[in-house]
């Protein structure tokens, strides 16, 4: 809206506006001690063409700078970024590793054989895939499904920080140690951090097992079920 327009609706609507009056031209010494002003001065003067202020967060700018990330060398790497998928407004946020290589081909987390399982973990809990929000720590997939490198964390936290809160979830399920470690900026192993109640920014995290190590450990589901009536138990009391 031009500012002419903007004045004219603050009028009708009764608002008071203060109107700097055109100022006049300074004269040669005023002139000189302008020039000559410190740069932090001049800096802090107003000018007609202030920067815009940062607007309010939104997904589709999250989503189009993810995608043109360059910021570690995964980009070289990838097929394409995994953003996350799911319900942008859930009160579940499900926190994965890194894509795969079915998720850098798809484009979707947890899309292959863990993923299936994960889909599981969360019917158990009587959720569908799309009732959560799904994403990772990492946005790009490491080559040949190695563990991400801290770098490459450090490069994409911001990414998940600013979908956190634009999704604003009740709880949050860190999937996995490498997940978990690094959404509590923790070294400690997986059998310390699950079985408790974490917290995040004030939002409760549960620490599961990878579904993909779940497919190679069957005597771990049961511990696994406890760690999903742990989270449900969070949430409903939360
Ligand atoms: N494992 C993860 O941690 N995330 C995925 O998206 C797929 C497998």
């Amino acid at each position: 809206m031009d500012n002419a327009l903007r004045l004219q609706y603050l009028e009708a609507m009764g608002i008071d506006i203060w109107v700097p009056r055109a100022a006049p031209a300074p004269d040669r010494d005023e002139q000189l001690l302008i020039d000559n002003a410190a740069p932090e001065a001049a800096a802090l003067a107003p000018t007609d063409h202030e920067p815009a202020q940062p607007g309010p967060d939104n997904w589709e700018s999250l989503q189009a700078e993810v995608a043109a990330c360059r910021k570690c060398a995964l980009c070289e790497t990838r097929t394409q970024t995994v953003f996350g998928t799911g319900n942008k407004q859930a009160d579940w946020m499900v926190i994965g590793e890194a894509p795969g290589q079915s998720e850098d081909l798809q484009g979707q987390p947890f899309v292959g054989k863990a993923g299936q399982l994960l889909t599981e973990m969360l019917r158990a809990l009587g959720l569908a895939r799309e009732d959560v929000f799904i994403a990772n720590i990492l946005k790009c997939r490491p080559p040949g499904n190695r563990d991400p490198k801290p770098d490459e964390i450090d490069a994409c936290h911001a990414y998940l920080q600013r979908q956190r809160a634009l999704v604003q979830p009740r709880i949050i399920l860190a999937v996995g140690r490498i997940a978990a470690q690094a959404l509590l900026k923790t070294e400690a192993p997986l059998a310390r951090l699950r079985g408790k109640v974490h917290t995040l920014d004030e939002t409760p995290v549960v620490v599961v097992y990878h579904p993909a190590y779940l497919l190679r450990s069957l005597p771990d589901k049961r511990k696994a079920w406890m760690d999903l009536q742990l989270a449900m138990k969070t949430y409903t009391e939360g």
